[in-house]
């Protein structure tokens, strides 16, 4: 049966028959799980049957949470890691197998771009950067023969850029390479990527899938699966014998896993050797937070919305503002196609103060806290070129189109009044106005 996304955010991936009846998802804290003989464990091995043989690949509180985001981005199959950031590495390594290039562009998360212009070159995977707002054209032209996948975020860090994701896939498959989606800021509430012709999606669960900054996790979604070509992925056709058969017939993914051949790859071969697994306790935590998603999400794009609305009324001490579902935003008609629910809760504005003033708004500020984290209960705020984004020298900011003078807000669940009050006050003692 399928059932609408509220009912599979709080009931998704976890029946409790299976559970001892248990209504909440239980946390299984178990390093390993007992093999009821030889069979039992050759058939868990082959992945004959459904089971679990050591947490480091597999944990039942960790697969519901698996299951629970598969369910919610219309995917086939999910993987959890310990962070975003090990979602985002393991996924772009294990699509590059360790070489070729990723078109990619410079406006996204600081931790991924230095990740990308700095760390997979030197273990041989090399990026192509390309301007966020390039026509679909320069993108097409920057695709190489060697190119593996585009990567991109659907609401990008930190200024809510927006992206034409049926273009790029459309792209992106003429030239038989997956379209990848960091989906964090916007989560499956508010867009769902495969749907749009989208592949693969990659969520820091850390951030509103959890809502309550009490977890750091990362979850990769597959979607119906791609038509991956033995030549340019190689790594998905060899036959190894960790996916050996019943009979010890060594495997490809694609054969013994047809169905989500990358996620079976991404646990056997990456998660479960750079060992970044989450841990069960945190999946229960974004499980438990995932049941909320809906509520949460919407009351904070309204909460969003009037403090947009606040700050096109303070052109004294506001510059710019970038939300795409601003009248000004270039990314208006993006916002109205895809995002009909509410184009995300963080945004960026400029602060009409130098650099002193800048400091002295974020000393100011009392009830927005001062954090590096977005999508929370709490409002937060942050000057993003100097923290989320610290990793950029000034040529990369500049290039990554992040002004000195970028403030980022990330709206939560208080009353909007206080958030607004909270701000005027902050203005005020900054600008002495
Ligand atoms: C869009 C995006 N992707 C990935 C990450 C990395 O996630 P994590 O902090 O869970 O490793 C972040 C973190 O800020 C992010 O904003």
């Amino acid at each position: 049966m399928s059932y609408k996304f509220d009912t599979v955010k709080v009931r998704g991936g976890y029946n409790s028959r299976q559970h001892n009846y248990s209504v909440g998802i239980p946390v299984y804290a178990t390093a390993a799980f007992d093999f009821d003989g030889f069979d039992h464990f050759n058939s868990l091995r082959a992945g004959e049957r459904l089971g679990f043989l050591y947490s480091r690949v597999g944990n039942p509180t960790v697969a519901a949470l698996e299951a629970r985001v598969a369910q919610l981005d219309g995917g086939s199959a999910a993987v959890a890691f310990a962070s975003g950031m090990a979602a985002v590495s393991n996924t772009l390594l294990a699509v590059s197998g360790g070489n070729g290039r990723i078109l990619s562009t410079k406006q996204i998360y600081g931790g991924t771009f230095d990740l990308e212009n700095d760390v997979f070159p030197s273990i041989g995977v090399n990026f192509d950067f390309i301007d966020h707002d390039s026509s679909i054209e320069e993108w097409q032209a920057t695709i190489k023969e060697d190119t593996k996948a585009i990567f991109v975020e659907s609401i990008s860090n930190p200024s809510a850029r927006l992206l034409d994701i049926e273009a790029l896939a459309e792209i992106a498959h003429k030239h038989q390479i997956p379209l990848i989606v960091d989906n964090t800021f916007a989560t499956p509430y508010l867009f769902r990527p495969l749907e749009h012709g989208a592949d693969i999606v990659i969520y820091s669960a850390t951030k509103a899938l959890n809502g309550h900054g009490n977890a750091i996790g990362g979850v990769v979604v597959e979607g119906k699966p791609f038509d991956w070509t033995e030549e340019k992925y190689p790594q998905l056709f060899k036959k190894y014998w960790v996916a050996r058969d019943l009979d010890n017939n060594p495997r490809s993914f694609i054969e013994a896993f047809p169905q989500l051949p990358f996620a079976a790859f991404l646990r056997t071969k990456y998660l479960a050797y750079f060992g970044a697994a989450l841990s069960p306790y945190d999946a229960q935590l974004i499980l438990i937070g995932i049941e909320t998603l809906s509520e949460r999400v919407s009351k904070q794009v309204r909460n969003a919305r009037k403090i947009v609305e606040y700050l096109d009324s303070r052109s004294d001490a506001v510059s710019w503002i970038s939300y795409p579902e601003h009248k000004d935003s270039p990314y208006k008609a993006l916002a109205d196609k895809y995002f009909p629910d509410g184009a995300g809760t963080v945004f960026t504005f400029g602060f009409k103060g130098n650099d002193e003033q800048i400091n002295k708004l974020i000393d100011s500020i009392r009830l927005f806290g001062f954090q590096a984290n977005v999508g929370d209960a709490r409002s937060l705020l942050i000057n993003s070129p100097k923290t989320t984004h610290g990793e950029l020298n000034p040529e990369e900011l500049e290039a990554a189109k992040i002004r000195p003078e970028t403030i980022r807000l990330s709206i939560g669940l208080e009353d909007a009044d206080d958030l607004i009050a909270d701000l005027e006050q902050a203005f005020a003692q900054a600008l002495e106005i």
